[in-house]
Order: C-alpha cells, then structure tokens, then sequence
C-alpha cells in the first residue's frame, strides 16, 4: 500500500494501522524489549539515561509494552511517569509489567493532559507510523512545560528511507549504500518478518525539523550513532555498512 499524506487514504491507513498494531504488538514485546534487542540495551536506553537527568514529570508517548517508562521512572528524581499508546495490546502488557506505572489508551495526536503538564516527554520510534505529524508534534509542545524537553528518537529518515540498503555489487566490483526516494513521503506496510506486517510513514528529516521549528521546539543536541556492537553480532551482513546510522536522536527544548 502507498498512499499520498493528505489524500481522502488517509483514514483508511489510520484505521489499518491500528488494527496491524493490535495483532502484532506481540511481535514488538517478543523482540524488543525486556532485554531482547541489543540497540536498545545497548543504545537506546543508555541515551534516554544520559538525556534524562533532572526532570520530575516525564509523558512516553507510543510507549508500546513501556519499556522507556519503566527506564524513567527508575531515574532518581522522577516521581511521575505517564506512558500511552492507542494499541490495547501494549498498554494493557504495560501495565502488567509495571502496575505502578500509570499507562493509558491515548493517540498522540489528542494528548489527554492540560498545557504544559510534564517537563519531558519521550516519543521513541513512534512518529514513523503516526499518520498527523502536525497534530502530534503541537500536542508534544502544548504538554511540554516552557523549558521543557523533548526526546525525540527516529529510525534515521535519509538513511533508513524505503529501499535503502547495502549493495555489494560484484559485477562492477563496488559496495555503497543505496538511497531510497528521500524526498518523497511515503505510506507502506511493510513485511518485517513472515506474515507480520507494520504501517511506516517515510518522511524527509526537513518535514521533522520544520515542524519542530514551528512549534517553538529548538533543537540542542543531536545524534547519528553508528549500530551497537551486540546489533553487529546479530546481523553481520550490516558490518560492512557499521558507518551509515540507523538511528537518529534529537534533543529539544521548548523555548
Ligand atoms: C515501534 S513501537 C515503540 C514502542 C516504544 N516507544 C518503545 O520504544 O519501546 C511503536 C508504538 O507506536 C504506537 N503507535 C502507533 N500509532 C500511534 C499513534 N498514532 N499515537 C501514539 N502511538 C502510536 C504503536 O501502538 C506501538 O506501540
């Protein structure tokens, strides 16, 4: 399925996006989390320790299974944690695995909180299957405290696009990494592994900036890590390509 953002199938993905969720938020919860994915233990979550000292009230929207919820209410000095997500299968697994954390059935786009509720909020791998950028980026800004942080992580939008990959061309005798259609959005569904299919949204890193910019969110750090060690292991045939990112953080603050 491709489909041009703004067009009349836009509720159509909307609605089989969820549905795909809902019947495989096992996939997610069996591979990635608790330990079984070497990029978040290895990266992603040393990032969200690194980046989240100092805050008291922390909102994970798209918390899946509430890996990164768990993580920050763990952080000394946080004492409320939110996590939501629209996938009934993630939350309620998320509240089985930490009752004490408050987890809730919300969209990004319509944040149940009043202005300026928390003073970080994390959106981790979430925004490329989120269908109204616009929406959930304004409501990132409206929870955010003024001075508030937001912890944005991406799959890499330029090097992850659709149809990228290492080509190791033995004909010409020549390996490099392909580039997909950057510049162009594109909806898909995409077969991650047999018979479980995810919705992703490809957007060019401008659409993410421009729209940060334009909600008063100012970039202060950004990071391009090359894939851990322990993800190498596990997928070797990425070794030759260990300088070509596959995620991308950025740090912002609401000014
Ligand atoms: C790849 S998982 C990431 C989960 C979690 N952030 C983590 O890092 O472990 C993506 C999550 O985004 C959620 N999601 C999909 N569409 C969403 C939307 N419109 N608003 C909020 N979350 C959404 C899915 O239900 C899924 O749990």
């Amino acid at each position: 399925m491709n489909t041009d953002p703004g067009s009349p199938l836009d509720d159509e993905f909307d609605e089989i996006a969820s549905e795909l969720w809902e019947n495989n938020a096992k996939w997610w919860q069996i591979g990635f989390t608790n330990g079984a994915d070497p990029e978040y233990q290895e990266q992603i979550i040393p990032m969200l320790a690194d980046n989240i000292d100092g805050s008291h009230s922390v909102l994970d929207i798209g918390t899946g299974e509430g890996q990164l919820s768990r993580v920050a209410s763990a952080t000394p000095g946080v004492d409320h944690v939110v996590g939501i997500d629209p996938t009934w299968e993630q939350i309620s697994e998320a509240r089985a695995r930490a009752p004490r954390i408050s987890y809730l059935k919300a969209e990004a786009s319509a944040v149940p909180f009043a202005d300026g509720s928390f003073d970080t909020v994390i959106a981790c791998l979430v925004f490329e299957h989120i269908a109204d950028l616009d929406g959930a980026i304004g409501e990132v800004a409206r929870v955010l405290k003024p001075g508030g942080r937001f912890l944005f992580f991406l799959n890499h939008p330029l090097l992850q696009t659709p149809n990228s990959g290492w080509i190791d061309d033995h004909i010409i005798g020549e390996q490099y990494w392909r580039i997909g259609k950057y510049l162009e959005e594109e909806r898909s569904v995409e077969e991650v592994e047999k018979d479980v299919y995810i919705p992703f949204i490809h957007r060019p890193l401008s659409k993410y900036l421009n729209t940060l910019a334009s909600n008063s969110l100012l970039l202060t750090r950004m990071e391009e890590p090359s894939p851990p060690q322990g993800f190498l292991d596990k997928a070797p045939q990425y070794y030759d390509a260990s300088f070509i990112p596959r995620l991308l953080f950025l740090r912002l603050t609401k000014v």
